[in-house]
């Protein structure tokens, strides 16, 4: 029923990484296809990103925030482990909303819909906004130049609603292989320390991220496009009927070969990657957001969403955009 998004306001461009790393600007943009990505500042936090992109597609569902009934919020980089939709909750005053994390890193988004469409689906709840929202910046590693190039923050939500009507979610899926999970981490790190004579405690922190970046690549390459095709299979939908590839966007690259698994041409597939570059869960609705914004997708595209990332994990969604617009 609406979708919304919010980004810092500190554009950070590829040369100016090449201050701080040996990269550049050719490399990045014929690698990845980012030319710049967005860095939350010091007045701003992933918390008030979040709030104000679910306040957007609320604004653009025209709800009452009373009748929000569940919050989601897909994130990798909570402001609290404890949670940080709670507080999202309170700053929305969407008193009588129940609000949670999850986590499935990039993929995040994507799962947080389909858990979402789950509890409206059984009736327990009537409206449910999902959020993405990610601050990759604060654990990456800004003197590793393999991957600090190609991380941004941002946040991204939609409303979504039971009309008793069609159901706009047509499939999905949803994969895990744990097995394959040390490609990409954000790990906790293993320090003990002396708590008294006879134990010692562990200390609460993360090491920066890492990943094996061919890895990631020719996992995303290979699964997106089978799970993606089994999903058309079972719904006996042809890739020609499709109005918009949604991907994560984590590589220009990676787009254009799942593109060109099903024909689908340039124009249907959806890439803002030259701006934000990969802000992990939130990559999938500020995609959306700015599409439907800009009168690209109008109401009753058929949309063919993948996200994929850590876990490792990765999901496909079919579904139509019902906007107001
Ligand atoms: O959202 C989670 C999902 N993540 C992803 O989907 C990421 C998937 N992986 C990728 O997108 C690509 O693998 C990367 C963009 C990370 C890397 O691209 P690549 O074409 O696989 O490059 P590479 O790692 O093979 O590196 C090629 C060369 C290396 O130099 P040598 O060994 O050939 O001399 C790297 O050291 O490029 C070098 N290199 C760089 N050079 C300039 C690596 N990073 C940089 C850099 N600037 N930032």
């Amino acid at each position: 029923m609406g979708c919304g998004s919010a980004t810092p306001q500190k554009i950070i461009i590829n040369d100016q990484l090449g201050q701080r790393v040996d990269t550049n600007d050719e490399w990045i943009q014929s690698r990845t296809g980012i030319g710049e990505r967005r860095i939350i500042g010091e007045s701003e936090s992933l918390v008030d990103l979040a709030t104000d992109a679910a306040l957007n597609a609320v604004k653009m569902a025209n709800w009452d925030v009373n009748t929000i009934d569940l919050i989601i919020l897909a994130t990798s980089t909570p402001e609290d482990l404890f949670g940080s939709a709670p507080k999202i909750q309170s700053n929305l005053e969407a008193s009588g909303a129940v609000a949670f994390d999850l986590t499935a890193a990039c993929s995040g988004f994507l799962f947080a819909l389909v858990t979402a469409s789950q509890y409206l689906a059984s009736g327990s709840m009537k409206r449910a906004v999902v959020i993405g929202a990610d601050q990759l910046s604060k654990w990456v590693d800004w003197d590793d130049r393999t991957t600090c190039v190609l991380f941004g923050d941002g946040a991204g939500a939609v409303a979504i609603e039971t009309t008793g009507a069609q159901n706009d979610l047509i499939g999905y899926d949803l994969k895990t292989d744990g097995k394959r999970g040390g490609c990409l981490n954000l790990s906790q790190s293993n320090v003990f320390l002396d708590l008294v004579e006879e134990a010692k405690y562990q200390k609460g922190e993360f090491l920066p991220i890492k990943m094996e970046g061919k890895e990631v690549y020719k996992f995303a390459v290979k699964e997106v496009p089978i799970i993606l095709g089994k999903l058309l299979d079972k719904y006996q939908i042809d890739s020609e009927s499709i109005d918009w590839l949604l991907l994560h966007q984590a590589n220009q690259r990676i787009l254009d070969a799942v593109a060109s698994r099903f024909s689908i041409p340039s124009r249907k597939v959806l890439s803002n990657l030259k701006h934000y570059g990969n802000t992990s869960a939130a990559t999938i609705p500020l995609m959306l957001d700015e599409a439907v914004r800009d009168q690209r997708i109008k109401s009753g595209d058929l949309i063919a969403c993948s996200g994929f990332g850590a876990g490792l994990s990765w999901g496909a969604a079919l579904f139509y955009w019902h906007g107001p617009y």
